[in-house]
């Protein structure tokens, strides 16, 4: 992890504390908060869904980030290895590697979509750079973002830039710098959603969007809306992707576990619901569909920007900032494949670094294309988008975390994981074991099956 980390006995560690929250909140910050998020809880009702999520950062969530910051800590490995090395400590079937190999794939997918929508973002700085959004029209801001998605060489030129960007500072090894950078931009990024939110409040629609957001309607609640939120508190805090457990094995003994999950749990809640505080005023004031899916920030932002006073620049530090949040996420991703490559294949750091770009780059072409010569081409009704979102968010995410919890609370000693947590030896530990061994499991069981409809509840 570059010079953000310090060697100590032969494993990288981060300097301090701090360092490695920031690089954590850096990984789960980004188009999760701020582009999925919204659509998400408009795509499925609002309030009864947001709830959900809630409940499932709180009880799954933070706890399964625990345990992979814990696995990632004690193994000192990337996910495969840390798998192997505590399955064997425990005296457990090595397949529990397996564990590690999905999250890897899993966080590899991602990145092939993460990709794209990280390029409309960079496409909309320049947009905003340029005026584009002056006084910009409700129905003249959907042209605009049904134009981009419309012209494949254009997406396929931004989601070129962000590959190749991505892999030049993972070649590098540049995380220090990133690291530093995070310093300066996440307090930028959050200062400009809350600039949104008191533009949000001035629509004279603010008490419509607090009513849609926290007003819950269980009658609009779907069961896979259920599964939507579940995969989502996954997504959001990156887990069962590799990327929190590659972080977590930077991690130093002092580091209080349980807190620092905490710390980020909360901050990253509070980064979607701002977003869905800034966005979902102007959907009502203009009468946009709530529903309206992946481009609702890029439909509703513009004509916010476009009508507030500094408009042009606010927009543009805006989407500027929501690039550098979707870099961060998207290295955090790569991490896990990279170091793989070069630990375990003795590849260098630069060859990993191209190859993994050139994957990517094919991989992405899918979701490229599945907003516009691909459109009609669909599996089950889902695009190649679609698809790779499903298969990662709501299946692989909730299996993997579903795996790792039965891995951390059931497999794992007691005793090892008492004193890794760092919760104490009384009744937080014992609530965090209930839980893991328990609530954790039996809810994603149920979500999923209830889901996929070999249950009904
Ligand atoms: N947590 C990121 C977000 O909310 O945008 C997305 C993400 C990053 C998912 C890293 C998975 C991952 F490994
Ligand atoms: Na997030």
């Amino acid at each position: 992890a570059g010079n953000a980390a310090v060697s100590t006995g032969g494993r990288l560690q981060w300097s301090s504390r701090l360092t490695f929250i920031l690089a954590a909140a850096g990984s789960a910050v980004g188009l999760g908060n701020i582009w999925k998020f919204p659509y998400i809880t408009g795509e499925n009702g609002g309030g009864a869904f947001v709830l959900v999520y809630l409940a499932c950062i709180l009880v799954i969530g933070i706890p399964v980030m625990m345990a992979e910051i814990m696995i990632g800590r004690r193994s000192q490995q990337n996910p495969t290895g840390a798998m192997a090395t505590m399955a064997k400590e425990a005296g457990a079937n090595p397949l529990w590697k397996g564990v590690g190999w999905m999250a890897i794939i899993c966080g590899f997918l991602i990145l092939s979509f993460y990709t794209v929508i990280s390029g409309w973002t960079l496409s909309y700085t320049v947009s905003s750079v340029t005026g584009a959004f002056d006084t910009i029209t409700p129905d003249a801001a959907g042209a605009m973002f049904g134009g981009m998605l419309a012209d494949p060489a254009q997406l396929l030129m931004w989601s070129t830039v962000v590959v190749v960007t991505t892999m030049y500072i993972v070649s590098r090894g540049l995380h220090a710098g990133l690291e530093k950078a995070i310093n300066y931009m996440m307090p930028l990024l959050i200062a400009l959603v809350l600039v949104m939110v008191g533009y949000a409040t001035s629509t004279g629609h603010f008490a419509e969007a607090i009513n849609f957001l926290f007003t819950p309607d269980f009658s609009k609640l779907s069961t896979e809306a259920v599964l939507v939120a579940l995969g989502h508190a996954f997504f959001t805090l990156s887990l069962a992707s590799g990327a929190i457990m590659t972080y977590g094995s930077y991690v130093s003994k002092s580091t209080s576990i349980a807190k620092t999950s905490i710390m980020i749990g909360i901050f990253d809640t509070a980064v979607a619901l701002l977003a869905g505080l800034a966005i979902f005023p102007i959907v009502f004031a203009y009468g946009l569909e709530p529903g309206a899916g992946p481009g609702l920030i890029f439909v509703t932002l513009p004509i916010a920007f476009g009508q507030m006073p500094y408009g042009t620049l606010f927009g543009s530090l805006f989407f500027v900032m929501l690039s550098m949040a979707a870099l961060t996420s998207a290295i955090s991703m790569i991490e896990p494949t990279v170091s793989w490559l070069t630990e375990k294949r003795k590849m260098s750091r630069g060859k990993a670094s191209a190859l993994v770009g050139l994957v990517l780059w094919t991989l992405g072409l899918g979701t490229v294309f599945s907003f516009n010569i691909w459109q009609d081409n669909t599996l089950f009704g889902k695009t190649f988008f679609d698809a790779i979102d499903f298969l990662t968010a709501n299946l692989m995410m909730p299996l993997g975390g579903l795996l790792v919890a039965l891995f951390a609370a059931w497999v794992m000693k007691s005793n090892v994981v008492k004193e890794e947590l760092g919760l104490g030896g009384g009744l937080l530990f014992t609530a965090w074991q209930f839980v893991m061994r328990f609530i954790t499991p039996i809810a994603i069981v149920v979500v999923f099956l209830n889901a996929l409809g070999f249950i009904n509840i």
